[in-house]
């Protein structure tokens, strides 16, 4: 046969067999491209072909594995070599970032959220997004929480799900990241991780076990770090025992960029493609000289590796490339900055930002009572998209915390602008900016502070003064730049201030907490953010997000200090911490956080009523009703815990194996179903080495956050 003719043979095949709805021998399409493979050809595909891109084979009709970052948007274009380019049309649209999206609690808006994703990669050509970042947030100060999801591996596994679905159902690849064990930007590169295997099972895992059984993700990115001594990119229980074996993983595993540092290793323990080595060889890379690259050649014709090896990582790559029609063609090429994704991006908002506390209902204001706000702070009137690292985003438009506050001010409100504060290496409070802020603070009927972590410039300059972003941790949880001073002082000036958090996680509020009456965390609220937090101040939306992490009062409350190491000694970090993360520590051991994990308030009231709880073997149902007992239409997050009343190893307080969100107008009210199984009950007996259902007596704990508890029973498993 004409060898030529196999590719189009094969095209003409798919579509036959697509019209005459038979399913398309994927496995055989695959064997046939392989067979008539060279090995340089297979070499070429298991390596990258440029900063984004791993090797083509055009004589078969095999495309470039075209990826891109990031998780809450399609990165601009990079050269070769790197750089940014100036491309115009590498625009796009900026979503909320990860940990807004996990405050929302909906994971069908993460699928809305990864059909954007989707969609806007497929209009740049992008066969991969670089996302979703879901690694577990065992301490505040990791740079990258923003990018991040939860504490919790139950609410990471649900909205990692969604967001996958929802990027893959346009025919592109997500990548969740990374695996594993990657809860620290200080020595990402070489630290090495240490936790028990309960640790790894019950709380680091379970994300992407769930990306990978229940969302069927198509690559998987492995990190920089050590695990138990072994390279991540290049570690066999990892990549071949546990997401190969184990889950039945049948994707391609990516290295994270410049991860690899052994061909031998690379090759038998699992890694799929090599990418970023490259970054040790710039301006002029020669892709050939990857670790994947022709060395391979040389060790497959010695026999040293067999060739059997790479035909399973091409296969891999092959799979992925069929399963999104990479080779077979498609017609749909995606959308760009359409107003649909914009007002994806403003939901994501408008249900991830989280109102913390609103003593004496300051909070909405009404524009028919002010006629003037004080907007303080440099993160009010600072753009954010390109910050951060890898995950930037030249965002098509950002509305910051200003310019929503003016739009819908209008000409009703006056909208007094001050600094409040400066954005520099060691900055300290500057009493000069300060007086203008209280002087702005004392003619305004209300003041609003937007203040908190922020991002560096933008991508060239990303760490500078960056305490959200890649490659940095925060040094402690203490605010930056003076703000506590400029807090103080504006709360003391005007008793009637909001104070705006923006960024990635918890900061040190215990300066000024208690006398300030109303507090909302906006996160990284993407281009509509400003739109979104106006709303919610305004009332024109009733905030519903809940915290997807716990807030401790300081530093020195959290696990991975107390029980765990952070960040280790440079080499190795021991998770003495083990399964207490997050809430799981601060309700075992009974230490009060300053806003517990899954808090969030509403402008409405919602009442808990009548739980009945059901077995039948080992699957439960808990139900109750929530009523609206105010007058303004609004959406509670019901949170169902579990907790083991004797058990042979000892369990945390509380577990969350269930939520619902649900919307409910003024005085309606609505039954809640949520069921368990197996899953819910059981923990993993590293003892044993297996998950453990053990009979007995759990609580069921239904909360409007993990600290609010408002019905519990008991049902006997
Ligand atoms: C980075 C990040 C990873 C990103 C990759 C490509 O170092 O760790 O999240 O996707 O390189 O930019």
């Amino acid at each position: 046969m004409n060898k030529k003719a196999l590719p189009i043979l094969c095209c003409l095949f798919f579509t036959l067999h697509t019209m005459a709805q038979q399913p398309f021998d994927t496995s055989s399409a695959i064997s046939n491209l392989i067979s008539q493979m060279t090995l340089q050809e297979k070499v070429n595909m298991i390596h990258a072909s440029s900063s984004f891109t791993s090797g083509a084979v055009p004589r078969l009709g095999i495309p470039e594995f075209t990826s891109s970052d990031g998780p809450h948007g399609v990165r601009p274009e990079h050269g070769r070599g790197w750089d940014l380019t100036n491309n115009t049309a590498d625009s796009g649209t900026y979503l909320p970032t990860g940990v807004c999206l996990a405050a929302t609690w909906n994971p069908q808006l993460g699928v809305e959220y990864g059909k954007v994703l989707g969609s806007e990669a497929k209009y740049r050509h992008k066969n991969v997004i670089l996302g979703p970042g879901i690694n577990i947030i065992r301490t505040p100060l990791n740079g990258r929480n923003f990018e991040y999801q939860s504490e919790d591996p139950f609410l990471v596994s649900k909205m990692a799900v969604g967001y996958i679905k929802g990027v893959q159902s346009q025919g592109v690849s997500a990548c969740v990241k990374h695996f594993a064990a990657n809860n620290q930007e200080i020595n990402r590169h070489t630290i090495n991780v240490l936790m028990s295997e309960r640790a790894l099972r019950e709380i680091y895992l379970p994300g992407f076990k769930a990306a990978v059984q229940e969302a069927g993700v198509n690559t998987i990115m492995a990190s920089y770090n050590k695990f138990r001594g072994e390279w991540a990119s290049q570690n066999n229980y990892l990549l071949n025992q546990v997401l190969k074996k184990e889950w039945n993983f049948k994707g391609v595993v990516i290295s994270d960029w410049d991860a690899v540092t052994s061909t031998s290793e690379a090759l038998w323990n699992g890694l799929d493609i090599e990418m970023g080595t490259d970054l040790h060889m710039l301006p002029n890379p020669d892709y050939s000289k990857f670790y994947l690259g022709d060395t391979v050649i040389s060790l497959v014709k010695s026999g040293k590796i067999p060739e059997y090896l790479i035909n399973d990582k091409v296969r891999r790559i092959l799979y992925v490339m069929f399963k999104t029609n990479m080779i077979n063609g498609t017609t749909d090429k995606g959308e760009y900055n359409t107003k649909e994704h914009q007002l994806t991006a403003l939901k994501v908002a408008e249900e991830g930002i989280v109102l913390l506390k609103n003593q004496h209902n300051i909070l909405p204001l009404n524009a028919k009572k002010i006629k003037s706000i004080a907007v303080i702070g440099l993160n009010a009137n600072r753009k954010q998209s390109m910050g951060g690292g890898s995950s930037q985003v030249r965002a098509f438009y950002e509305i910051t915390p200003l310019e929503g506050l003016q739009s819908i001010a209008g000409n009703k409100v006056k909208i007094n602008y001050a600094q409040g504060y400066e954005i520099k290496r060691n900055a300290i409070a500057n009493q000069s900016l300060i007086e203008e802020a209280v002087k702005a603070a004392k003619n305004s009927d209300v003041a609003i502070i937007v203040g908190g972590w922020t991002h560096g410039y933008d991508y060239n300059n990303w760490k500078d003064n960056a305490y959200d972003a890649e490659d940095v941790d925060k040094p402690n949880m203490d605010m930056p730049f003076g703000q506590n001073e400029l807090i103080k002082a504006v709360v003391k000036a005007n008793p009637k201030t909001i104070v705006v958090l923006m960024g990635g996680g918890p900061i040190d509020m215990t300066q000024w907490i208690d006398e300030t009456a109303s507090v909302i965390q906006n996160w990284y609220a993407g281009m509509e953010g400003g739109t979104a937090l106006a709303k919610i101040i305004f009332g024109e939306v009733n905030p519903s997000g809940k915290l997807p992490m716990s807030f401790p009062k300081k530093l020195e409350d959290n696990p991975s200090y107390v029980l765990g190491e952070y960040p280790g000694d440079g080499n190795n970090v021991h998770y003495y911490d083990d399964i207490y993360v997050g809430y799981r520590y601060y309700d075992t051991y009974k230490v009060e956080p300053q806003f517990a994990f899954g808090h969030g308030l509403s402008y409405s009231n919602f009442e808990y009523s009548n739980l009945q709880l059901s077995s039948e073997g080992n699957n439960a149902k808990a139900t109750f009703t929530i009523k609206n007992t105010s007058k303004i239409a609004g959406a509670e997050i019901a949170e169902l815990y579990i907790h083991q009343e004797k058990s042979l190893l000892p369990r945390p307080l509380k577990e969350l194996k269930g939520f619902e969100k649900v919307n409910l107008q003024p005085g309606e009210q609505k039954t809640i179903s949520i069921p368990l199984n197996q899953n819910s009950f059981q923990y993993f007996n590293d003892v044993k080495n297996e998950w453990e259902m053990e009979p007995g007596v759990f609580d069921i704990l239904i909360g409007s956050s993990s600290r609010d508890i408002k019905l519990n029973g008991k049902i006997k498993m």
